[in-house]
């Protein structure tokens, strides 16, 4: 009997290893680390507390050339940083799609932009874009410069006052911002708000974690783990108070909306809340109430954490290099010509705080290495990738690779000098990602930053009492410096 039951047992793994052999004869075809163990492959290197999964990444793909393979659990994975390679997976949407691992999103954003998929992704990409467009980008930029003026007002408590972490003041800011900007409400003052940011960062945390620790892909044990209850309780409370936002608005929206035909007759801001009502009446077939609300919970939850991890970067790096930060505020006075507020003409010409934003996220990318799946077998070098495998694509390499890099390892915006730009292999830079799945939301991010940096530069001087080299060793890789973001500031005189 058991010899019976050990045959057949031997016999299905068998039919398992046929079916996956397109995977293996790929993996043999591609240099990387050692995976001996099987089921685990890899696995064991992420195996380590969540602030060095990165740099464990980093680690064991440093020393092969792209594409190289990983096996992480019983997943085949392609690891690629070269810039060729990047460019003919990213601005393709049909060998790979986003990662499977983007489910785990969805109890927040539900199928929104982000974890959308397939033809529907490509037609609600379509209907959403005016949203980030140049007419939306010109009313929310007075929205924009209110917000930045607040915060600059809340660091008053800081001058002089030694170290804080700047995030902090960031995020707080970001979340009374986009629920102005989004939802028509700037009435924060509702205790339960104030815990949201807390929660979308919280969120995130468990994401990242989730993702690294393979037996947390399975929904039934990751209902059995702590995450899962914790993220039911933070998801319900967020998503109550959003909707409770947008209930409280709509009619008004849509009682504003009668008789209008286009937003801007109506008001001089419209919210994304009002263009999205408008959208949603012009094309009710391709835009179900459904998605309006996934969509919603989407823009909320991608919209602070990105900005304010880029921001504070920015400050940092600023506040080390007293050098450029001087030459940010030269530019930045030669542009105001004695004015207070910067405004979205102003921020199309501070080229060099922008080259300053563009190497605060080389060096510390939002998202450092994203994830696909192979939707669809395709030749890479002498290599096919096959369906049914993943990819990883190491943004965080190529940013900092010294093929494309003259200084990789210092803060110097000259690498975005124009000549330098021309000279640059396009892919090797991708903060917003590139292709059909690049950010919808890129140029509103950078007037917004250029905003908020010009705001804060004119009233204090900013100081920041690392090296970057010592910086970094309290990195995760990108995502936070573990003793936070700390800067000093003081007032210009
Ligand atoms: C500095 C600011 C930002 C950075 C660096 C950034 C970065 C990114 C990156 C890397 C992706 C691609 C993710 C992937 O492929 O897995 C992405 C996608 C996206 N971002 Fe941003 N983002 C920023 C700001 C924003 C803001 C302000 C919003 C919304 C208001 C936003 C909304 C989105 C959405 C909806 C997508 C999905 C687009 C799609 O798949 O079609 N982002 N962002």
């Amino acid at each position: 009997m058991l010899a019976a039951i050990g045959a057949i047992m031997v016999f299905l793994w068998f039919l398992w290893l046929l079916s996956r052999r397109k995977l293996y004869i790929a993996s043999w075809q591609l240099p990387g680390p050692p995976a001996l163990l099987p089921i685990i492959g890899n696995g064991f290197t992420f195996m380590c507390p969540a602030t060095d999964v990165l740099k464990q990444l980093l680690k064991i793909t440093e020393p092969y050339p792209s594409p190289l393979r990983l096996w992480i659990g019983p997943r085949l994975v392609t690891f690629i940083k070269d810039p060729d390679q990047l460019q003919k997976v990213m601005q393709s949407s049909k060998y790979t799609v986003k990662s499977d691992v983007y489910r785990f999103l969805e109890p927040f954003m539900g199928k929104g932009l982000f974890t959308l998929t397939g033809p529907r992704h490509k037609v609600q990409r379509k209907l959403l874009q005016p949203l980030f467009g140049p007419r939306v980008l010109e009313s929310v930029s007075a929205m924009f410069q209110k917000h930045a003026l607040n915060l600059v007002q809340t660091l008053e408590d800081q001058v002089g006052s030694g170290c804080f972490d700047v995030l902090h003041s960031l995020h707080q800011s970001a979340f009374e911002a986009t629920v102005d900007i989004l939802l028509e409400n700037a009435n924060t003052d509702n205790p339960d708000y104030k815990l949201i940011p807390g929660y979308v960062r919280r969120f995130y945390h468990i994401f990242s974690q989730r993702v690294s620790t393979f037996w947390l892909h399975s929904g039934l044990l990751y209902r059995l783990s702590a995450y899962y209850k914790e993220q039911q309780m933070m998801v319900e409370l967020a998503s109550k108070c959003i909707e409770e936002v947008a209930s409280q608005q709509l009619p008004e929206i849509l009682k504003r909306k009668e008789g209008a035909t286009k937003c801007c007759q109506t008001r001089s801001t419209p919210s994304v809340l009002e263009i999205m009502v408008e959208l949603f009446k012009e094309n009710p077939a391709s835009l179900t109430e459904e998605e309006f609300k996934d969509h919603m919970m989407t823009f909320f939850a991608t919209s602070q954490d990105t900005q304010s991890s880029a921001l504070a970067f920015t400050l940092m790096m600023l506040g080390m290099h007293k050098d450029i930060q001087n030459k940010v505020l030269q530019e930045l006075q030669e542009v105001l010509d004695g004015r207070q507020l910067v405004t979205l003409e102003d921020a199309a010409k501070l080229k060099y705080m922008e080259m300053c934003i563009n190497e605060a996220m080389r060096l510390f990318p939002v998202g450092p290495f994203l994830p696909r799946d192979v939707a669809q077998s395709f030749k890479l070098g002498n290599t096919t990738i096959p369906e049914g495998s993943s990819i990883i694509l190491g943004i965080f390499n190529v940013h900092r690779d010294p093929n494309h890099w003259q200084k990789p390892e210092e803060f110097y915006p000259e690498h975005f000098a124009e000549e330098e730009i021309a000279q640059r292999h396009p892919y090797a830079f991708l903060p917003f990602s590139a292709g059909p799945r690049r950010c919808i939301a890129q140029q509103y991010s950078y007037v917004n930053m250029k905003i908020i940096i010009g705001q804060i530069l004119i009233k204090y001087e900013i100081n920041c009492p690392f090296t970057l080299r010592s910086m970094e060793l309290m990195t995760d890789v990108s995502i936070r410096p573990i003793a936070g973001y700390l800067v000093q500031i003081f007032n210009r005189c």
